[in-house]
């Protein structure tokens, strides 16, 4: 079995590269990998490739940036050619990013079947490109893989047949255990002269948080206040540092004495900096996971979050982008008064064994 597994920004390496190993070990199936160039920064591609222990990619289509419609296409444009020459048996995307639905639409089109690992997460809000890329991704996939019960009962509300769907569990997570050691060793917080439990993480790139500059506004107003007691840490996403420039924001950083910016991080570094924060305040999607394994308080700078398990049984709560509310939360766990979290079911590091089971059963019912 030939399947094209397709990464193209951040989150994605850390979710497909678990698949990607399993199904090279096992002796039934043959993975191509394909990078659209959606992230193309050293820090956001290269660095996850050389860490998780990545190949080159097979195939590396380069699309870059543009607004929705114009990536989109090219990565559609792009990614059929490759469907064409390789004939793949089945095509894997993950999570919620442009790459995912721009290549699962190119996919079910030839009738090639599209298995979404990370399928079923909703968020309700359409305001979010992300939720519109999940609901099309899985109302066109044949094989879908959830990383939690909710997944399952909001894809079967929306009509999708049982038998399509299965709880396979969570893949990013499967990357965190396979690479804690590595994180541990890394010496980050010396480099930094921050002290483990003795700093607060952020991280922001959604959208409605740093392209409304109301929003980014009340969120900076509560990093001052914060910054007064707790010494913050921001590895800065480039839509983030585009934002400031466009907004004149730089100034309301440099006020604030007791706050270092840096580059986006590679994945051991971060995850060495997310394990020892005294809090993560974040509007990620997976790093809401990663805090509730390593049972760190995490606030989410969100309304809304499409990992309701994060907050039901981890450490998470959601706290919008309202400046008082992010203080008072997070004076909280600063007294101690943090939330106890326990670990979801199938967040265990075995989760790409599991996918590989599911597509060796799919193929086997499929003749
Ligand atoms: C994308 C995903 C988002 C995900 C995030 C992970 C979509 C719709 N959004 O958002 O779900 O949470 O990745 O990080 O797919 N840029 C660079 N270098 C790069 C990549 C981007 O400078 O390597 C800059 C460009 O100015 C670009 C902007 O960042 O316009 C945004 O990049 P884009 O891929 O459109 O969306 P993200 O905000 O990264
Ligand atoms: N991450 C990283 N370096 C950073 C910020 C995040 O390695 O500077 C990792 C993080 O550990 C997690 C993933 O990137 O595995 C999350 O990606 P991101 O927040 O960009 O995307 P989202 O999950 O919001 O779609």
């Amino acid at each position: 079995m030939k399947v094209i597994l397709v990464v193209g920004a951040r989150p994605n390496f850390m979710k497909v590269g678990p698949v990607y190993f399993a199904l090279k070990d096992n002796s039934l199936f043959r993975p191509y990998l394909v990078h659209t160039g959606q992230h193309y920064d050293v820090n956001l591609s290269k660095v996850f490739f050389d860490h998780l222990g990545f190949p080159k990619p097979d195939r590396y289509l380069g699309v870059g940036s543009g607004t929705h419609g114009v990536q989109t296409a090219k990565i559609m444009i792009q990614f059929e050619k490759v469907l064409f020459e390789e004939k793949p048996d089945a095509v894997l995307v993950a999570g919620d990013v442009n790459s995912t639905i721009a290549c699962a639409l190119d996919a079910v089109k030839m009738h090639i079947p599209v298995a979404h690992l990370e399928a079923g997460l909703r968020s309700f809000d359409r305001k979010m490109p992300e939720e519109i890329n999940r609901i099309l991704t899985d109302s066109i996939s044949q094989i879908l893989l959830t990383p939690s019960q909710d997944g399952n009962e909001n894809l079967m509300n929306e009509g999708i047949s049982p038998e399509k769907i299965y709880f396979v569990g969570n893949a990013m997570i499967d990357s965190l255990k396979k690479h804690e050691k590595e994180a541990e060793n890394s010496n980050i917080i010396n480099k930094l002269n921050l002290e483990k439990d003795g700093f607060g993480l952020i991280t922001l790139h959604r959208p409605s948080n740093v392209d409304k500059v109301e929003n980014f506004k009340k969120i900076i107003k509560a990093f001052y206040h914060i910054q007064r007691s707790l010494p913050l840490i921001f590895p800065i996403h480039p839509r983030t540092v585009k934002m400031i420039k466009k907004f004149s924001l730089q100034d309301e950083f440099d006020r604030m004495k007791n706050f270092q910016f840096v580059e986006p991080l590679g994945y051991f570094d971060f995850l060495k900096l997310e394990k020892y924060a005294k809090v993560v305040l974040t509007d990620s999607g997976g790093i809401q996971e990663e805090t509730t394994v390593l049972n760190v308080p995490c606030l989410t700078i969100r309304e809304n979050t499409e990992r309701p398990i994060t907050i039901t049984q981890g450490t998470n709560k959601l706290v919008g982008t309202d400046t008082e509310k992010i203080i008072a939360e997070t004076d909280k766990i600063l007294r101690g008064n943090n939330k106890k979290g326990q670990i979801p079911y199938k967040w265990d590091g075995n989760t790409a064994q599991r996918v590989v089971k599911v597509f060796k059963e799919y193929w086997k019912k499929s003749g």
